[in-house]
């Protein structure tokens, strides 16, 4: 029942995905086009043109291509290119990370990505919900003090870090990283931190803080194709202990196998400097969109909430909405004015007793990622609408 929801989910995406005048359902950024993602991380098109058409069709390497490897290793402190593991996506790193980790009992920040809590659950596991709060000015918290207790009562083998935080767009805070990871060691449990976002999660630095602890139980999966809206390079990784590593590969290699050297080329070309004009514009089309919904939320009479501190994704509750029935007639209007948003409930957002997340009930799921200007004018509609 859980899976068939969240496959509601993305077919829902998809069904809007190709055809939304105005696409705020994404979690990803405007999609760039080769050139541009080259360009942007300086390769000129001769360049850009000789690499691709010499480029072997081959096999790349099982564990991803050796340099790229090292350029994923030094964005984790501690790590070298031992404790990196190339994959198709962020999605497989955490397939093949938690079919190793088979865990029994997983805690993670909720509401949740599906993939998270479904592939654990699809192995059996319990799924311990650390929840997010929104008050009524829609603004999300956590509570530390609750999570490390809920912890401790439940004792789960794996603790999920899931930050910047996808859907209420959190950055959890370092004193709670910390605690978190003082309370797994102690009780000699696994955190696994997802890092999809990582490269929009601080407003000064290119990197935000990881999850990665060399030398303990810490994993971190993370890409960077949302951020620089490129998701169809499906490219990722996990970063972690090397003997563990090596048994994901070994499940790798008789699945996906290897990802294509065309796709590792182009994520070698945008790693090699973090401070590349493609980053430097997907951050500034980030900040730029959370400063104009920032000051759309405060003249907004249909909904309520705020920007997101990290990543693409905020949650915005629509106003005098608590009825289902006059929910669905305003998503409807969304729809017929040609916006597209992700309504909570295809997020499995609420709990079973039926309660909504957000204080004064429904809402939706906004993705940041749009051009700056479309952004600014698919904002305008959805009041209207
Ligand atoms: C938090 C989080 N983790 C993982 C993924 C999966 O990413 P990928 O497209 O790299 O497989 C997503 C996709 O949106 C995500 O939001």
């Amino acid at each position: 029942m859980e899976l068939l929801r969240s496959f509601f989910m993305e077919d829902y995406l998809e069904g809007s995905r190709f055809t939304a005048r105005y696409n705020l359902g994404e979690s990803g950024g405007r999609p760039v086009t080769v050139g541009e993602l080259l360009s942007g991380s300086g390769v000129s098109p001769e360049r850009a043109s000789d690499v691709f058409l010499s480029t072997l069709l081959r096999d790349s390497p099982n564990w991803g291509r050796a340099d790229l490897r090292d350029l994923v290793a030094a964005m984790h402190p501690g790590a070298t290119r031992e404790n990196v593991l190339i994959t198709t996506g962020t999605s497989e790193a955490l397939f093949l990370l938690f079919r190793q980790l088979r865990p029994r009992k997983v805690a993670l920040a909720w509401p949740a990505f599906q993939l998270l809590y479904e592939l654990p659950m699809q192995q059996g596991a319990e799924v311990v919900k650390l929840p997010v709060r929104w008050d009524e000015q829609g603004r999300p918290s956590v509570d530390a003090n609750e999570w490390l207790a809920h912890l401790a009562r439940e004792r789960p083998d794996v603790v999920i870090l899931n930050t910047p935080h996808n859907p209420s767009g959190l950055v959890l805070d370092a004193g709670l990283l910390d605690a978190v990871a003082k309370w797994a060691d102690a009780a000699g449990a696994t955190v696994v931190g997802d890092e999809h976002y990582r490269f929009l999660s601080s407003e000064d630095a290119v990197l935000g803080a990881t999850v990665y602890r060399p030398g303990t139980r810490s994993f971190v999966t993370g890409s960077f194709i949302k951020c620089l809206g490129c998701p169809g390079l499906r490219i990722g990784w996990c970063v972690g202990d090397t003997a563990m590593l090596a048994r994901m590969q070994n499940e790798k290699n008789y699945t996906t196998h290897t990802v294509n050297p065309v796709t590792e080329w182009l994520s070698f070309e945008v790693l090699k400097d973090l401070n590349s004009p493609a980053l430097r514009r997907a951050r500034e089309d980030w900040l730029r969109n959370r400063r104009t919904l920032s000051a759309f939320l405060e003249r907004s009479r249909t909904v309520y909430g705020v920007a997101p501190q990290g990543g693409l994704v905020t949650c915005l509750g629509v106003r005098d909405a608590m009825a289902p029935e006059v929910f669905a007639s305003r998503m409807e209007a969304l729809a017929k004015a040609g916006v597209f948003v992700l309504p909570l409930s295809a997020m499995e957002a609420g709990t079973p007793d039926g309660a909504h997340p957000l204080a004064r009930g429904h809402g939706f799921r906004l993705g940041l990622g749009a051009d700056p200007a479309h952004f600014a004018e698919a904002l305008e509609v959805l009041e209207r609408a």
